[in-house]
């Protein structure tokens, strides 16, 4: 899922940047939904690789994985009852996350993190305790209302406690918490499929409720942000929570900032008409493209179902479950490349470079696994050969890990202007989620038909992506928020859909980001 936006509203101005214990039990709470969420992409594949759990719920798929290796191995996992186990998470979420952002205004962003922390609990148990099909299902998707609720509160609540100047750390913070959620999830895959009697995979369903705990409790010892209470006609709370929290009185130029702020967002009737206006047109085309093409570069089919993938390719259940642990951990480093490079490097270099590495990668893999398994899908392959394999799909991990993956987040959160930013970054959510629910629904189809060839269908759709950044995204690296519409409107494409006048409040004096 996607992480949100962290919204700016300091104008540029100084305010006080002092970490306090409020600030970091925000954090806190704020890291705890992006390990929830990262800890459910990242569990689903290994459980289902486990036999046991393939025995217990799916007697089918487990009768073909049985099958010798003279059979179809592209299509031994092909059931749209297990990839529901692992999609249903995701429509639930987009679901959720539309009646989310109703409760996270009109409730305040406490009681819809606590919403999501329950429901999650609750979901967890389902799981854990599941004796069928229906209580697994059923636990998916009360995890995907809690993360759709989690997805609307949490990055918003986080953006609100911290001081501005934290504000983008934050944001690529908020990813790396998932990758390290996802990571959690492959090592206790691969620790608890050594469990005697094979009921390991109960644990991994279970210990998501470790980081839905802080967040339960958390978000109950928490107050609600000064805006949320200002939105809620409440001043005086407001104005005392922004001192508390910032641990002094000299607040005023960011109490007096977010009235302002509050003021205009109060005018802005219609925010989805004003969103479809000629002149917002390259945000509205980006923020749907981003999350659309984040999905399509395939990234979900290595996150969701790497543990199926190497055994399909004939690794046993260690030797899956431990190369998921090692993509899991490239994820995780490669992340950090992003942090330190992304405001130097900028956005675009990071996009064409990540792009090309995945594309290489997956022309490898898919070439890789057509010259053993051909298109009848039968082969076995060695040691060697499989290590191979693994390889090239931790360099295209990595490629993503420093290019889609944050700047997925980060630049829809920071290229649309206040007016329309929540309008803007809720589709980004959505079409996020809808797009993961439908790779995650139908890799395992995908790999059945197109075979190796999925990889070269992947590689095509980053291909378009590379070429459609390199065309059309503005660098937006080190541009304030507020002269944003003047990267637009000197780009060569979408500098026609912005009229001289959209952007005379700007002033044309500085140069914006070297642009
Ligand atoms: C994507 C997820 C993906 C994750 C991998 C996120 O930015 O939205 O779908 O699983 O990155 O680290």
């Amino acid at each position: 899922m996607a992480g949100g936006a962290i919204i700016s509203t300091s104008g540029g101005k100084e305010y006080p940047g002092k970490i306090t214990l409020f600030v970091f039990l925000a954090c806190l709470v704020a890291s705890s939904g992006g390990l929830v969420a990262g800890y459910d992409i990242g569990i689903s594949g290994g459980v289902t690789s486990m036999d046991s759990f393939l025995r217990n719920f799916f007697p089918l798929v487990y009768r073909k994985e049985e099958e010798h290796t003279s059979t179809n191995q592209y299509c031994k996992f092909d059931s749209q009852l297990l990839t529901l186990f692992t999609s249903s998470l995701y429509l639930a979420a987009l679901v959720a996350s539309f009646l989310a952002s109703t409760v996270t205004r009109e409730l305040g962003r406490k009681w819809s993190m606590f919403g999501g922390g329950i429901t999650v609990l609750v979901g967890a148990a389902f799981n854990g305790a599941a004796e069928n099909v229906i209580m697994l299902i059923l636990g998916r998707i009360l995890l995907g209302v809690g993360v759709g609720f989690m997805g609307q509160s949490v990055p918003l609540y986080l953006s609100e406690m911290a001081p501005a100047k934290l504000r983008g750390m934050l944001n690529i913070g908020f990813q790396l918490m998932i990758t390290i959620g996802i990571l959690a999830a492959n090592l206790i895959n691969y620790g608890v499929v050594r469990i005697a009697g094979g009921w390991g995979w109960r644990i991994s369903l279970s210990l998501v409720a470790v980081p839905a705990a802080i967040i339960t409790i958390g978000s109950l010892l928490l107050p609600d942000t000064p805006n949320s209470l200002l939105e809620r006609g409440h001043a005086d709370a407001a104005k005392a929570m922004l001192s508390k929290i910032r641990g002094t009185d000299d607040v005023h130029d960011e109490y007096d900032d977010l009235v302002a702020a509050c003021e205009v967002s109060k005018l802005i009737k219609h925010p989805w008409k004003n969103i479809l206006e000629r002149k917002y047109r390259p945000q509205l085309i980006m923020v749907v493209l981003i999350p659309f093409f984040q999905q399509l570069t395939g990234i979900n089919v290595i996150m969701f179902y790497a543990p199926v993938l190497f055994k399909t390719i004939g690794f046993g259940d260690d030797a899956s479950l431990m190369s998921a642990v090692i993509t899991g951990l490239v994820n995780v480093f490669a992340t950090f490349v992003s942090i330190a490079t992304v405001d130097r490097a900028g956005r675009r270099a990071l996009f064409l470079q990540g792009g090309t590495q995945m594309l290489i990668c997956q022309i490898i893999v898919g070439t890789l696994i057509g010259i053993q398994f051909g298109t009848r899908g039968v082969a076995t392959i060695s040691k060697a050969y499989g290590s191979c394999i693994v390889f090239f799909i931790c360099v295209y991990v990595a490629g993503f890990a420093w290019s889609w993956g944050p700047l997925g987040i980060l630049v829809p959160s920071e290229i649309f202007p206040l007016e329309i930013r929540s309008a803007g970054q809720s589709i980004n959510v959505s079409v996020n989620l809808f797009f993961t629910f439908v790779i995650g629904q139908s890799f395992l189809t995908l790999l059945c038909h197109l075979k190796f060839g999925l990889f070269y269908f992947f590689g095509g759709w980053v291909l378009i992506m590379t070429v459609f950044i390199g065309l059309f995204l503005p660098e937006t690296k080190n541009v304030p928020i507020e002269r944003m519409i003047l990267v637009w409107k000197k780009h060569w494409f979408w500098g026609k859909f912005i009229a001289d006048e959209d952007v005379l409040h700007v002033g044309n004096k500085s140069n914006v980001g070297g642009v």
